[in-house]
């Protein structure tokens, strides 16, 4: 493997549910060594990472971030020893593993909550939060807004309410008692021991409560965070922490710390913002969120994204802009989840090849690494009939040949696979797009196969280009020692005639990294352009 300490900051992720990707046993659920058994497809995709939603022993009341036993692997997935083969496996092949380490919150079927509930004088209850009342932390805003009342619930047996930031079954660790920090290192180091890459952490903001404050992002939580890091660094080099903290860029600065906290962080607000500018043909939102984006430390790094297992969030814009965004993306009820909408990429942007498209260029060419969610290579679709957020993880579609080539199962699957007559798995599947040159998988493999031969486009400084004014189009250098690359996109419906203003010393014909057409610049370091609805360029300088 490639033993570059920095690997993070020029790699490739895909976020994979191992429930829907492939069922090795004919069960009907996705599994471990349903993994393995395509990791020859992740590769050929051009993925250096993968993300592995939890794999842990759960009752499965937030598929698997409510973790009943951190130091196992839920019988439906495999055992200890597949995760084992998984990761050996990926390494063989150059693909790194990383897994969510869900710091926050248990299951509350975890031994520590029974116990913790069983007796005021265990050694457990102190792990949680409890109260006599629901009067603390009345500034705390509910996540979960379309099922939770309150972050507090009543424990009949506890006699006291808990204090839960998500589901009423996720009760949130106590992080003022050092036992529970020692507990998280123990589990770190268990997983870490076994191979594994590093680690998404769910929900950082959340662990530490204080009244008065909203209890997000409070000092506290960034010095537990630092020791961790700390603890990576030292016996765990090129290792790596990716920080999920649904913040405003200015408030996930500080988990990035001094290059000595995260060493990547999700940036939340410019995916509802690319959203909004394919819908609105208007840039505007996403020039103003990066030009909001304060810099990082050198060995940090942006994760970027478009879609995850999760509903689109819309947290991260105004209250006028959510609306917008509802009326615009989730024209059903049933289409949005808390706040946010609940569809995949392919059919939040009209199945139109040229939008999706479009959203991918700006995912791979703008600052940071991207991270793809499985599926959305091949532009598949949802099903807005599932509860909660189980209409965006449905069963990857193989091939055309029952149960979409995902499980031999002769019974029921975890969730039924897309077949309507759009998105079905009779059309959208891997092996229809992999035998088509032509196909979305084609273009998405052929997007990250540039972006990692262009130092420009990994790590490449970023300038925005003028062009005339024009809202529409968005233009952008990226450029890295000797390579530079200029993006160009027209994110309307409209076909966009513009000049951009170009640097000095451009030369007179640039090519297209992508389709390898060439474009003659004109006099005076202008470059005269006519760009189609929704189309892009990465011309190469
Ligand atoms: C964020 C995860 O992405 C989401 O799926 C989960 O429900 C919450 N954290 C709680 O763990």
């Amino acid at each position: 493997m490639n033993d570059n300490l920095l690997w993070y900051k020029n790699a490739i992720f895909y976020e994979l549910y191992v429930r829907a990707f492939n069922d090795s046993r004919g069960d009907g659920h996705g599994d471990l060594r349903g993994v393995v058994e395509k990791l020859d497809y992740v590769k050929e995709l051009g993925v250096d990472c993968i993300w592995l939603l939890p794999i842990y022993p759960s009752p499965l009341e937030d598929d698997g971030y409510d973790i009943a036993d951190y130091y196992g692997v839920h019988a439906d997935y495999g055992t200890i020893e597949d995760f084992k083969a998984l990761v050996n496996a990926a390494h063989e092949r150059d693909i790194r593993v990383i897994a969510d380490l869900v710091l926050n919150h248990t299951s509350d079927q975890h031994p520590w909550f029974q116990a913790a509930r069983a007796g005021r004088n265990s050694k457990y209850r102190d792990y949680y939060v409890w109260s006599d009342t629901k009067d603390k932390y009345q500034d705390v805003r509910i996540i979960f807004l379309d099922t939770e009342e309150s972050n507090w619930t009543w424990d009949e047996t506890a006699g006291q309410y808990f204090w839960h930031r998500f589901y009423s079954s996720q009760p949130d660790l106590n992080y003022d008692n050092p036992q529970v920090h020692a507990e998280m290192f123990k589990v770190m180091k268990f997983w870490l021991d076994l191979g594994i890459d590093g680690f998404r952490a769910d929900a950082v903001p959340y662990l530490y409560e204080r009244e008065g404050t909203n209890c997000e992002n409070l000092p506290e939580t960034h010095a537990f965070l630092k020791k961790l890091r700390a603890f990576m660094d030292k016996y765990y080099p090129g290792r790596i922490l990716l920080c999920e903290a649904n913040q405003w860029p200015e408030d996930v600065r500080p988990y990035f710390g001094d290059g000595d906290e995260f060493h990547m962080g999700f940036h939340f607000p410019v995916m509802p913002r690319i959203y909004m500018a394919i819908r609105s043909g208007d840039g505007t939102p996403v020039i103003d969120i990066l030009n909001r984006t304060p810099t990082i430390p050198d060995n940090c790094q942006w994760c970027t994204f478009l879609r995850n297992h999760d509903e689109l969030t819309l947290e991260m814009v105004t209250e006028e802009e959510r609306q917008w965004m509802w009326q615009e993306y989730a024209p059903e009820p049933r289409m949005r989840l808390n706040l946010g909408i609940r569809r995949r990429l392919a059919p939040l942007l009209d199945n139109d090849r040229r939008k999706i498209e479009l959203a991918n260029s700006l995912l791979f060419t703008l600052p940071g690494v991207p991270i793809v969610y499985y599926g959305d290579e091949i532009g598949m679709g949802d099903n807005v009939w599932l509860s909660d957020r189980n209409g965006v993880r449905t069963p990857m579609q193989w091939d055309a040949s029952p149960n979409a080539g995902f499980s031999k199962a002769d019974g029921d699957l975890y969730a039924p696979v897309i077949d309507d007559a759009v998105f079905g798995y009779q059309k959208v599947n891997v092996e229809v797009q992999r035998a088509d040159s032509d196909s979305l998988y084609h273009t998405i493999k052929a997007m990250i196969a540039a972006k990692k031969q262009s130092a420009a486009l990994q790590n490449g400084d970023f300038f925005w280009v003028e062009g005339d004014g024009n809202k529409s189009i968005l233009a952008y250098l990226r450029s890295a020692d000797k390579d530079s690359v200029l993006v160009v996109q027209n994110l309307s419906a409209d076909e966009q005639v513009l000049t951009l203003k170009l640097p000095a010393g451009v030369p007179e014909k640039l090519k297209d990294i992508l389709s390898e057409k060439e474009i003659s610049v004109s006099g005076d370091s202008g470059l005269s352009l006519t760009l189609q609805p929704f189309e892009y360029l990465w011309l190469q300088i």
